[in-house]
């Protein structure tokens, strides 16, 4: 798959979360096979201001490129500016959030805002192209209401300003998560568009990255919430893709996997803002493996980064010697 000028190795992405795709995080999507990790959504009002949360954002690693940083907001000005210093700040693709329904995005008219505001999209989109060589993406809902004329609208005049790919995750503004993810409108997308369509929205299971190839034809597939303690879902599709059977993560897998977690989170965030972050964290792993609640128990009191490795690896070396007997 291409988006611009940039080659993706595979079509599989993973989506941009907040408060969960941070660096540390999209190492290991990466690493589990993913063609292209998105940053969280990050505040073009922020970056431009200098906050030092915002811009700490941009932080990235090689072991996780190709990296598309997200921004929203809704000024053309300031979108202009925070595309400049995402380009400078050496993203690989910079993508912008059109889908965004929280309160305080909508209040500043960004997000899916957005959508409904076909002027100041094009006036946004036309500043930020004019302003970047680096590939362009939105990332959009199907807008306000659910007959998804919003959203052909929307690719189209993405399309028209020059953004190389759009990704739809195709539920309206106003379902958040409720309901399901309408993949007949991706499929309608890629007929309306002629750049690259990156469908989202309900993958739970490798074989629903096929299953959405095969039902809307679109170019790309992004995962969101099942990648979330489950790298290895990349794994798996990718096998399917190739029509292997998908690799299982055995233990000794699973527990390398949590390791490499805590060592990306201790390096990226420091020892003391890592562990209370990974004391919520750790359990998203262990989900399904025996006694697990018993260990998000354990981890709720850990206090250092060693606290952090020896309850892990105790608690797997306790899963191992339970599946032997
Ligand atoms: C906790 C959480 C945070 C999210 N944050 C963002 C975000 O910052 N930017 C964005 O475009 N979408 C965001 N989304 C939406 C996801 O990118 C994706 O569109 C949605 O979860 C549907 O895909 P899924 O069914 O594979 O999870 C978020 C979703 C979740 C669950």
């Amino acid at each position: 798959m291409k988006i611009g000028s940039l080659v993706l190795e595979n079509r599989l992405i993973l989506a941009p979360m907040a408060g969960i795709t941070q660096l540390p995080f999209r190492r290991l999507a990466r690493e589990a096979g993913c063609a292209l990790v998105v940053t969280e959504m990050v505040s073009a009002n922020g970056l431009v201001h200098g906050t030092k949360k915002t811009v700490e954002l941009l932080v990235s690693h090689p072991g996780e490129r190709p990296l598309s940083t997200q921004i929203f907001g809704a000024d053309p000005v300031i979108m202009k500016e925070a595309a400049q210093i995402v380009q400078s700040a050496g993203a690989d693709i910079l993508d912008v959030n059109l889908g965004c329904s929280v309160r305080r995005v909508i209040r500043q008219g960004a997000g899916a805002a957005l959508m409904r505001e076909p002027e100041r999209l094009e006036a946004v989109l036309k500043a930020i192209r004019s302003a970047v060589s680096l590939p362009l993406t939105v990332k959009m809902r199907t807008g306000w209401e659910p007959s998804g004329e919003q959203a052909i609208r929307t690719a189209r005049i993405a399309e028209y300003c020059g953004v190389d790919a759009v990704a739809i995750h195709p539920r309206t503004a106003i379902q958040g998560f409720s309901g399901r993810a309408d993949w007949s409108l991706i499929a309608l997308l890629k007929k309306s568009v002629s750049i690259p369509v990156i469908g989202n929205g309900d993958i739970q299971k490798p074989d629903d990255v096929l299953r959405m190839q095969r039902e809307t034809g679109c170019d790309g597939i992004m995962i969101g919430r099942a990648s979330i303690g489950n790298p290895w879902i990349f794994a798996q599709a990718i096998d399917l893709i190739h029509s292997s059977p998908p690799r299982r993560p055995d233990l000794p897998k699973r527990l390398h996997t949590v390791l490499r977690y805590i060592e990306y989170s201790v390096n990226h965030f420091g020892e003391s803002r890592a562990v209370p972050i990974m004391r919520s964290r750790l359990g998203w792993f262990t989900k399904g493996l025996p006694h697990s609640s018993r260990f998000r128990a354990a981890i709720a009191r850990l206090k250092t980064r060693q606290d952090m490795v020896d309850a892990v690896q105790a608690y797997f070396g306790y899963v191992q010697t339970a599946a032997r007997h």
